[in-house]
């Protein structure tokens, strides 16, 4: 499987609607041609994701935001303009050109301009729109580096484009403005409270919202069993975990560890800033299931900044296996 540098090879491959993997800041996508059916129908066979669900559209920082959305609100406006290039998808009503394939057959369009210099690059080289999701099998753990892409799906892609491990390492924060207020469908790499700070208050989704696979119960899971609990219930939890005799680790903020003294278990320590937690957190899920660990016990950072990320990734890592139809 090549996977490499080459910018023009892989906007070439674009262009020929064929799909490849490339890096933004917040995790590696898998690309094709936004405006092609037979192009982004690929992408869902690759990933074993339903056709309904929506992929996000990823654009030059030079790209006219109505190429892409019609009747675009002033504030969805203003809130691109200060947040873009960066972690942050806004859902609007879709443009003629998108394919209805990248919509999921639906009538809006998640929008974003990524700031990691090879994706802009690409898409400056490629000039059109990339329809992409986490370059990851549908339910799985996203990718932070090239070779995570690799190890998923490697035997599946014509190109992965490295561009070294994610900076921001979660997913972008999805805000809906395609039903009036604006609504927070999912929490990622821009913290609420910058946004908020745009924007005022976010509503939070309510049963109209639009479904979306990243926010099933159950997804982002590794192998190993979750369980995400407040840092003071760690030791408890870990105590519960080991009566069935398994491989128990901890993956908890490294100061936290001197608290809890000796657990009995495999320590996977995190850096204890937010934004630290959030880059390293699914490299930690995949070497915890590399060392074939059975139980993580994770412990839930406060929901400040990209804790609030960080903890509802976990919490849906911990969450049923089983996906509703
Ligand atoms: O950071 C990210 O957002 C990464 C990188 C590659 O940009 N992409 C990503 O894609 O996480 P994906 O497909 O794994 O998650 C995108 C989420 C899904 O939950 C999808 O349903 C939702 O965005 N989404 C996309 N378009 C939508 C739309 N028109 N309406 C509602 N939700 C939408
Ligand atoms: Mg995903």
């Amino acid at each position: 499987m090549p996977i490499g540098t080459d910018v023009e090879r892989a906007a070439q491959l674009l262009a020929g609607g064929e799909v490849v993997a490339f890096p933004t800041e917040t995790v590696y996508g898998l690309g094709a041609d936004a405006t092609k059916d037979a192009a982004v129908a690929k992408i869902f066979a690759i990933k074993g994701r339903p056709r309904a669900h929506p992929l996000i559209v990823h654009v030059a920082p030079e790209a006219r935001l109505d190429d892409w959305a019609i009747d675009i609100p002033a504030p969805a406006r203003a809130l691109a303009a200060a947040a873009w290039p960066g972690p942050l998808t806004l859902i609007l009503r879709a443009g003629p050109r998108v394919s209805r394939v990248t919509t999921g057959g639906g009538d809006t369009v998640g929008l974003r301009v990524p700031s990691n210099p090879t994706a802009i690059a690409l898409l400056r080289r490629f000039g059109g729109g990339v329809a992409a999701p986490s370059a990851n099998r549908f339910g799985a753990v996203s990718p932070t580096t090239a070779l995570h892409v690799l190890a998923d799906l490697g035997d599946a892609i014509g190109y992965i484009l490295d561009g070294g491990p994610c900076a921001v390492g979660v997913e972008s924060t999805i805000v809906d403005y395609s039903r009036g207020a604006p609504v927070l469908l999912r929490p990622g790499g821009m913290p609420r409270e910058a946004i908020e700070a745009i924007t005022g208050p976010l509503a939070a989704a309510d049963a109209a919202a639009p479904a979306a696979p990243g926010t099933l119960a159950s997804h982002y899971a590794p192998r190993a069993q979750v369980i995400a609990v407040a840092p003071d219930e760690v030791p408890a939890a870990v105590a519960a975990a080991r009566t069935s005799a398994q491989r128990v680790a901890v993956l908890a903020p490294g100061s936290a560890f001197a608290a809890w003294g000796e657990l009995g278990a495999r320590a996977h320590p995190l850096p204890d800033d937010t934004a630290g937690m959030a880059r390293e957190l699914y490299a930690a899920l995949r070497d915890l299931d590399a060392l074939e660990v059975d139980v993580v016990i994770a412990a839930l950072p406060p929901a400040v900044g990209l804790g609030e990320a960080v903890g509802d990734r976990l919490l849906r890592a911990a969450g049923p296996r089983k996906e509703p139809p």
